[in-house]
């Protein structure tokens, strides 16, 4: 049999209501933020990642699925969403149109990750970015919206925040970590080895314990933070305070792409469950628009793991699902028709109603109705047509009683 690809899997009913749950949270949050909804393309050119994200990132080095279309294009499934809207933000001019873009997203992303729990080869992020402000007041914003999105889900977290500086400041610090891994070098790992040379910072991103150990004591980038960086780190830091909002400085914090300057935030969950990754990180990027051949824009945004949050949700103070509130069995096709004719109009008025489809006898529709949960369950049939009174069952309290079309219609079932 054919089985879902390694590291994807089917979002099922005793699921999927907690992802819309979620994001109904997320979609009410970003609004509130006034940021709008973005839908970008799953494929993208693949250099449109390599160029934002990094040759020697893991992301771009070991986990891009990427192939080639009939006509021998690169493409790649996105692995993250913030390239491919500085793309979109780009090609379809909105920096003449927009002082300051504010936009989020839903969607599913793509990484050839070692899957295992919360992480996936398909998963879901929710984002947001705000392209066109250096302030910090917008590293604040995300960063407050990110706290309260997680607060109002409930989710008990700790926010890990560090400055990375900028093109001007971090060479600096790439040199002083170079000086202090020089006599360690032996003992890092190949994959760090080639980082030692191409990309020091990137050394941060190594899971290897022996590496994990090695960079315990690595310098602090502060010192090295030239002093706009630094003064903008700060400002960043006492706009947190006033929001009431706790962090820790965490100096190993670089992030696993290479796009970003200054600010970089990672959130991880208070309690530890099974593999411990980020619920969400994000920071700064106010190179990337440039890079991508815009001129100077600065940028920030963040994504969190839907995934990841749902693994750390109280699924018990979530409602499961909504409960059918109205099953019509149905005896014979007169009251079938009656049903389509006068009865389906409740839904409009927001009422889940269900009929029956496929089930005979009444005693095999009750039956299912109890199966499925069904709160209330009216019985049509010929002599109820005829009479226009029906049998309406309270499926809690097996209390029945009789009520007319139009009292069905006025919603008065549910005072049984
Ligand atoms: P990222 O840290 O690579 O950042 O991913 C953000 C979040 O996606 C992670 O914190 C994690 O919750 C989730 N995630 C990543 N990989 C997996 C996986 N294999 N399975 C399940 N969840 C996963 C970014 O992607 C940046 N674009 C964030 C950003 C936005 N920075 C600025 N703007």
């Amino acid at each position: 049999m054919i089985k879902a690809p390694r590291g994807t899997k089917d979002i099922l009913q005793d699921e999927i209501y907690l992802y819309q749950y979620v994001e109904d949270k997320f979609h009410k949050i970003c609004r509130q933020h006034n940021y709008t909804e973005i839908r970008t393309p799953i494929f993208e050119d693949a250099n449109l990642f390599i160029r934002s994200i990094g040759e020697t990132s893991d992301i771009v080095k070991k986990e891009m699925y990427t192939f080639l279309d009939k006509k021998g294009r690169h493409l790649a499934l996105r692995p993250e969403g913030t390239a491919p809207i500085i793309r979109a933000y780009l090609e379809n001019l909105i920096y003449n149109q927009q002082e300051l873009y504010k936009v989020y997203y839903i969607s599913p992303m793509f990484r050839y990750d070692r899957p295992q729990q919360g992480r996936y080869r398909q998963f879901h992020q929710l984002g947001v970015e705000a392209v066109g402000s250096s302030s910090p007041v917008i590293d604040a914003e995300v960063i407050k919206l990110s706290c309260e999105f997680l607060d109002d889900l409930k989710i008990k977290y700790i926010l890990n925040l560090n400055s990375v500086g900028c093109p001007i400041c971090r060479p600096d610090y790439g040199e002083e970590i170079k000086n202090f891994l020089k006599d360690k070098l032996i003992n890092l790992c190949d994959d760090c080895k080639v980082r030692y040379e191409k990309n020091p910072l990137r050394i941060f991103d190594c899971k290897v314990e022996e590496c994990k150990n090695i960079l315990r004591d690595i310098p602090e980038i502060f010192p090295h933070l030239c002093k706009e960086c630094s003064d903008h780190f700060n400002v960043v830091q006492n706009y947190l305070k006033i929001l009431n909002i706790n962090y820790l400085l965490n100096k190993n914090l670089v992030r696993g792409l290479d796009y970003y300057t200054r600010t970089t935030y990672e959130i991880m969950p208070a309690v530890e469950s099974g593999s411990q990754s980020a619920l969400l990180g994000g920071g700064r990027y106010d190179n990337l628009v440039e890079d991508l051949g815009g001129s100077k824009t600065p940028a920030v945004g963040m994504s969190a793991g839907e995934e990841r949050i749902i693994l750390h949700l109280q699924k018990d103070i979530i409602k499961t699902k909504d409960e059918i509130v109205l099953f019509i069995v149905t005896l014979g096709e007169e009251a079938e028709k009656f049903a389509l004719r006068h009865l389906f109009e409740l839904r409009s008025k927001g009422i889940k109603v269900e009929i029956n489809s496929f089930k005979k006898s009444l005693k095999s529709q009750l039956k299912y109705a109890d199966k499925i949960s069904a709160r209330y369950v009216l019985i049509i049939g010929e002599n109820e047509i005829r009479k226009n009174v029906f049998i309406l069952r309270d499926m809690y309290s097996s209390i029945q009683r009789e009520i007319t079309l139009s009292e069905l219609r006025e919603g008065k079932f549910c005072e049984i």
